[in-house]
């Protein structure tokens, strides 16, 4: 029997947040740790997804190895057989599936994705690209070519994922069972162990999503941050005039994002953090624990990172995209056969 699969992916149109570390970096490589003997991991560069809004172009494909090299330095087990890492450009099938699904998905239903509406909002309606628009589609296909049943992500991308399982089922009601359906968001979450998949906000604006807009310096902790700047970002993160330390997304949304990073950065439970901290009314004492925790996990990752050896990563590229190029050539044919291309 087939190896059940878990997938990730992550842009890199520039350094990875620390929004994009807990949400799916981490996630993705504690599983990788966990399943690696028993299941097939896929961790992935969407390098075409990247190109859907201006980049520089110059850099992008140092960006793309530098992305694969965090990976590697945040713990993803590339020596083992059953972890792949590759570019999605270099496997033509994921543009291929795109266009068949493409012609299976509504326009409307594809013109419903907030992300792609934020987007488009800020870029402006002539320039965005309709790559833009297409790119939940082409996720959908990033998935659906290895059978990806696991897919841990951040809490933004719940609609892609609702939306590939849409398209999955509607293919499969049609011409019998070509896709298997990945979990929904809820059911990935509890897979990973938490609550909920994670959504950390803005150290400056908690009530946005910290991102890797450059607009938002000192609300986002990059990994290539200078450790102790991420220190300071975070001991001049936007709290609240409360004096009471509580989890309260609605009414205290900074502290509690405080309170978020710290669980998921230290492994504790939320009770356990609660526990530590709920009612304290001295917001200094827990902010420097909390900056000085992010500044020895940033150390840590940007010594490790150091270390990585790039031909190491090129032969694994290499391996990987091979074996990918397989599996995702035969899901095509067999979705090609299903709609009477073959
Ligand atoms: P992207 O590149 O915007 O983000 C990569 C991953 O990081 C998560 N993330 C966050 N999680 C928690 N808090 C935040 N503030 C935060 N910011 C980002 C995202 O949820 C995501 O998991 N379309 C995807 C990339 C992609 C993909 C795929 C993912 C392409 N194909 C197939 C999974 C499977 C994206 O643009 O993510």
């Amino acid at each position: 029997m087939n190896k059940s699969v878990i997938l990730t992916g992550l842009r890199v149109n520039s350094d990875f947040t620390l929004g994009n570390y807990l949400g799916a970096i981490k996630p993705m490589v504690m599983l990788a740790n966990k399943y690696a003997n028993t299941h097939q991991l896929n961790m992935f560069i969407p390098d075409l997804h990247t190109i859907t809004v201006d980049v520089d172009y110059e850099g992008l494909n140092k960006a793309i190895l530098n992305g694969v090299k965090d990976y590697v330095a945040e713990g993803l087990p590339i020596e083992n057989q059953n972890v792949y890492t590759y570019r999605q450009s270099y496997i033509s099938a994921h543009s291929e599936l795109t266009w068949i699904l493409d012609c299976f998905t509504g326009f409307g239903e594809a013109s419903r994705m907030v992300e792609f509406k934020d987007k488009s909002q800020k870029i402006g309606e002539d320039r965005v690209s309709i790559g833009l628009f297409n790119y939940p589609i082409l996720m959908a296909a990033d998935i659906l070519l290895y059978n990806a049943l696991w897919v841990p992500v951040g809490e933004d991308q719940r609609q892609h994922i609702e939306l590939t399982r849409t398209i999955a089922q509607r293919f499969n009601n049609k011409f019998g069972n070509i896709f298997t359906v990945p979990k929904n968001l809820l059911e990935q979450a509890k897979f990973v162990g938490v609550e909920k998949s994670l959504r950390i906000r803005s150290l400056k604006y908690p009530n946005n999503k910290m991102s890797k807009s450059i607009s938002d310096p000192a609300g986002t902790i990059l990994l290539n941050d200078n450790p102790k700047q991420a220190a300071k970002k975070i001991m001049s993160a936007t709290t609240d005039d409360f004096a009471k330390i509580n989890y309260d997304w609605d009414k205290q949304p900074g502290i509690t994002n405080l309170l978020q990073i710290y669980m998921s950065l230290s492994d504790e439970t939320k009770e356990q953090t609660l526990d530590k901290w709920q009612d304290k009314n001295n917001y200094g004492d827990f902010k420097r624990e909390l900056a000085s925790i992010v500044e020895a996990f940033l150390t840590k990752f940007q010594q490790e990172r150091n270390k990585i050896d790039e031909s190491t990563l090129i032969h694994k590229l290499k391996i990987s995209e091979s074996k990918m190029q397989e599996q995702a050539n035969a899901k095509l044919l067999s979705v090609q056969k299903a709609v009477g291309l073959r």
